[in-house]
């Protein structure tokens, strides 16, 4: 039904029952001083004129540009309370174009129950909100409002030029749509749709495309937001923009409870909502879609001042960083990730604006992985990029032993990471070897310091060498170029991480460079080669450090002795404080030119005191299981000192009457060497039955902790444990093949003559020969004619009577005391 006739001269209006259109047309405000101007009906001129529904008018104007003179307006009302609510595209009804040129104002009011949300949704342009005061430069204006109960709450007044998409309001809204004379559209621009209860004032949403602002303001700005409400603005803002909130103006009342706030959720932040006063600094920066809700407070009923608030978001490129768009190129790597993520920040109420990491400038995330095998575009939307770190991981494996072997890989993180603004907080390499077919060797290009307490790391980044062979807790601890570990052996898959932990590492990524190679298998967990440095202390420490070395764990250290220096080897500890479970825990030094071994009992036995080696040797040591709370770790440390002729007469003069105890040596030495030749034959070994303790009252003294004495022999324990067995039993070392015989269980016949304590005939020698020039004779003995000790059960080292005095002469000439 049409609602209107017009005819060549007059204007008819007809309105169709229940309709619940009720059109007025009245004087307006006009802006310039005319002359009267009436409503004519039926010769009737009226300054006014009101049509009801099922009413019909037939007027005109009596002058000729009505428009300068009166407006009209439209009220639809619409009530859901009573049946159902007709939702969707709102139709301008009657239409523009029917009705005569004049002001229009078409108003909506719909009535709803409290509990029903009502949502208007606005097509492109989308609306602007305008203070008091302002116009819109088309003269279009949607003043919408809400309810709170019997009370009109003014929500705000809009031109249709903006970001403000939706706005949701409860109970109800009165829309006006304010529309000049001159516009001839016939479209509404907006619909409405009902929604679930959005238990506030209301929610207006403002969606950016680009770069761009608005202004918006608490609802009856500039008068005061109503009490004890809450309002909420919800943004959507492009992930390759930032936005930022700024209050421009605000006034707050007095509260008698509750505090009037903003609240933010940020994406991006742990500790959502964010929670602000007026007065704060508001959030910058944010990058991804935000809201923020304004809540009022119950007010001083004698003061209550106002609450109010006018802010503004801008929404534009990031300026706080570089725009740069970086290009990981990881398609020559492979089996390669790359993380980017927010660094692990500490809980807490501080505000933390999002930041993000963007592929291709277009999507964006907290959380980025790239993996190997292509080219990433990435940049960064972050207000401070100390807040990402990343981390990367790569793996190195050899699946079929017979094409690696030998082969060797660089550990380097690559450049395309290292240019990137973000700190490396890790870059790990997994390298994985086939069981028991190959072991690994990291080889520096500069040697390696092992980090201890005693000589920390200073440097901005360390490889951190860890057991990778799941169930298998064994890290061998964290190295730093500028040091003397030459290689790390180990026997299976590890990881390598490169850590970092200055900001300045860059500086020094230079510095990193580590090999790893496909070597032959072998047995022990771990074997490294020390080059000592003659001018500082070489600090190592047995893997998992403060946890205790892993049971039946065995690692060695290969200490090399230059030409014209002594090491001096010396432990933190007298003893280590092992209990064993099962099995037996042990070192062995072993002089690498002479063979000459010691063998200590890490349970019961102290420690060696500081003590010179003239030749490379071998540190060894094997665990046992040990007792909880009761675990191996040994920390020593070697230092070098110049073989001078000084050294050696303060060393003659501080052993005082060398003679007797050069004597008492050389009968030592002569005993090793029969000794050794007798174990060579073969069923001599037996003299290493356990018994034979008992036979020595003399070295009583060196099992005074009384432990087992008979079950302290090493073979009942390397046949237990067969920690050290499956190393004797190595077949590739003709050294090892000739060792096996000493450390075969007895069998055969005992002899009928205990031997001398053997560790003591080891470190007078080792002591005398490298400490003073020894005879001729002496020095061709132990250099050309390699002699082996095999003494594990009593090489107590403190208690022999001739090294005691001698060591302790030696110990103050080591030079870094
Ligand atoms: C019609 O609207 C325009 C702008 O919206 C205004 O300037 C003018 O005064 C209005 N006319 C009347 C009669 O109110
Ligand atoms: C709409 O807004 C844009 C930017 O705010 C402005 O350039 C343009 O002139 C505006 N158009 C109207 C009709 O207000
Ligand atoms: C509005 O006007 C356009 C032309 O200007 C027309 O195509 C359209 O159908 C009209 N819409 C209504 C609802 O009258
Ligand atoms: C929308 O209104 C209809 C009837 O008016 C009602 O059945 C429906 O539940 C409403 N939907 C929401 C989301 O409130
Ligand atoms: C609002 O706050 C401003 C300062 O921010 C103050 O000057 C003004 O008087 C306040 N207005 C009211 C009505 O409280
Ligand atoms: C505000 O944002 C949070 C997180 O996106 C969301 O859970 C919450 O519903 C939003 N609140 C409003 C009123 O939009
Ligand atoms: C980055 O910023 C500079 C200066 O602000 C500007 O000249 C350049 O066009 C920007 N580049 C991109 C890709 O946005
Ligand atoms: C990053 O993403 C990965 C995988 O989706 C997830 O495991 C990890 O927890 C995320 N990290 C952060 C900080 O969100
Ligand atoms: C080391 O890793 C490789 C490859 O994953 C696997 O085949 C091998 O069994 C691992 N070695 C050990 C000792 O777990
Ligand atoms: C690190 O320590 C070594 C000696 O311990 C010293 O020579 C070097 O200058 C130190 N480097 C830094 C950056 O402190
Ligand atoms: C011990 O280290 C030295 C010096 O690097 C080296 O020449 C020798 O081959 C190493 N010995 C073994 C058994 O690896
Ligand atoms: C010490 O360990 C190294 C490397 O594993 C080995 O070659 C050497 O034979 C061991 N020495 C003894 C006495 O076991």
């Amino acid at each position: 039904t049409s609602f209107l006739f017009l005819s060549a001269e007059a204007f008819a209006i007809a309105l169709p029952p229940r309709s619940g259109i009720i059109i007025s047309i009245k004087p307006g405000t006009p802006t310039v001083p005319v002359k009267p101007c009436y409503i004519v009906i039926s010769k009737k001129q009226l300054s006014m004129l009101s049509i009801k529904p099922e009413e019909r008018a037939v007027f005109d104007f009596s002058c000729q540009n009505p428009e300068k003179h009166f407006v009209i307006e439209i009220q639809k009302n619409i009530d859901c309370m009573s049946g159902p609510c007709p939702f969707g595209e709102v139709q301008l009804q009657p239409s523009t174009s029917s009705l005569p040129v004049l002001n229009r104002t078409f108003i909506w009011d719909v009535k709803a129950p409290k509990n029903i949300g009502l949502e208007l949704q606005f097509s492109v342009p989308r609306l602007r909100q305008i203070g008091p005061g302002e116009s819109c430069p088309d003269g279009v204006t949607y003043s919408i409002n809400g309810r709170i109960d019997a009370t009109s709450v003014r929500i705000g007044t809009f031109c249709s030029n903006g970001t403000v998409s939706r706005i949701k309001m409860q109970e109800g809204v009165k829309m006006a749509l304010h529309l000049p004379w001159f516009d001839k559209r016939n479209v509404s621009g907006f619909s409405i749709a009902n929604r679930s209860s959005i238990k506030r004032l209301c929610i207006i949403e403002s969606m950016f495309e680009g770069e761009g602002s608005a202004i918006l303001m608490s609802a009856n700005y500039p008068e005061g937001f109503p009490e004890d409400e809450l309002m909420t603005w919800q943004f959507v803002v492009p992930a390759h923009l930032r936005a930022s909130v700024s209050f421009l103006t605000f006034n707050v009342s007095n509260c008698v409870k509750k505090e009037e706030r903003v609240e933010y959720y940020i994406p991006g932040s742990t500790t959502n909502p964010e929670v602000f006063k007026l007065e704060d600094q508001q959030p910058g920066n944010m990058a991804g879609n935000f809201n923020l809700s304004l809540q009022g407070c119950d007010q001083d009923a004698q003061n209550p001042g106002i609450l109010r608030l006018q802010f503004q978001v801008l929404v534009q490129r990031p300026q706080n960083e570089s725009n740069k768009t970086y290009l990981v190129d990881l398609s020559n790597e492979h089996a390669m990730s790359l993380t980017i993520e927010p660094r692990s920040d500490k809980l807490s109420r501080r505000f933390v604006p999002g930041c993000f990491v963007c592929l291709e400038s277009r999507t964006c995330s907290t959380n980025l992985t790239l993996t190997s095998g292509s080219k990433h575009k990435i940049s960064f939307l972050c207000d401070n990029l100390t807040r990402l770190w990343m981390k990367a991981e790569k793996t190195i494996s050899c699946p079929d032993h017979r094409h690696c072997h030998r082969k060797s890989y660089p550990l380097q993180v690559p450049e395309n990471i290292l240019q990137l603004p973000v700190q490396l907080h890790h870059f790990s390499w997994k390298l994985l070897v086939p069981k028991d077919r190959l072991s690994l060797a990291l080889v520096p290009t500069q040697k390696l310091q092992q980090s201890t307490n005693e000589r920390a790391c200073n440097t901005s980044f360390s490889y951190f060498v860890a057991s990778a062979v799941p169930g298998q807790d064994l890290y061998f601890g964290s190295f730093c170029p500028g040091g003397s570990i030459k290689q790390i052996q180990v026997k299976q898959n590890i990881s390598v991480t490169f850590r970092t932990f200055k900001p300045d590492f860059h500086q020094e990524a230079s510095r990193q460079s580590l090999t790893v190679s496909f070597i032959p298998y072998f047995k022990e967990d771990g074997i490294f080669t020390v080059i000592p440095d003659t001018k500082s202390k070489v600090y190592l420490k047995t893997p998992n450090w403060d946890w205790g070395l892993p049971p039946l764990t065995s690692v060695s250290w290969n200490i090399s002795v230059p030409r014209n220096q002594v090491a001096c080897l010396t432990f933190l500890k007298e003893r280590t404080g092992v209990v064993c479970q099962t099995g037996r825990a042990f070192m062995i030094i072993q002089e690498q030119q002479s063979n000459a071994e010691e063998i200590f009992n890490l349970e019961d036995q102290v420690l060696p005191k500081p003590r010179f080696h003239h030749h490379s040797f071998w540190v060894n040591i094997s665990n046992c299981s040990p007792m909880s709370g009761k675990q191996l770790d040994l920390l020593f440390w070697v230092t070098l000192t110049p073989r001078t002729t000084d050294l050696t007469v303060t060393i003659i003069a501080a052993v005082g009457g060398g003679a007797l105890l050069l004597f008492a040596l050389g009968l030592i030495i002569c005993c090793v060497k029969r000794k050794k030749k007798e174990m060579n034959k073969g069923p001599v070994v037996g003299i290493y039955n356990g018994n034979i303790n008992t036979q020595m009252p003399k070295q009583q003294k060196k099992f005074q902790r009384g432990r087992k004495d008979n079950d302290s022999h090493v073979y009942a324990v390397i046949d237990d444990t067969m920690v050290y067995g499956h190393l004797l039993q190595d077949s590739n070392g003709s050294f090892l093949q000739a060792e096996v015989d000493t450390y075969r269980p007895f069998q055969g016949p005992m002899g009928d003559c205990p031997p001398s304590p053997p560790p003591i005939c080891s470190r007078a020698l080792t002591a005398k020969l490298t400490a003073e020039k020894p005879p001729p004779s002496f020095s061709s003995e132990s250099e050309n004619e390699p002699y082996t000790f095999s003494h594990p059960n009593n090489g107590n080292m403190s208690s022999g009577n001739t090294d005691i005095p001698l060591l302790d002469t030696l110990e103050p000439v080591e030079p870094a005391d």
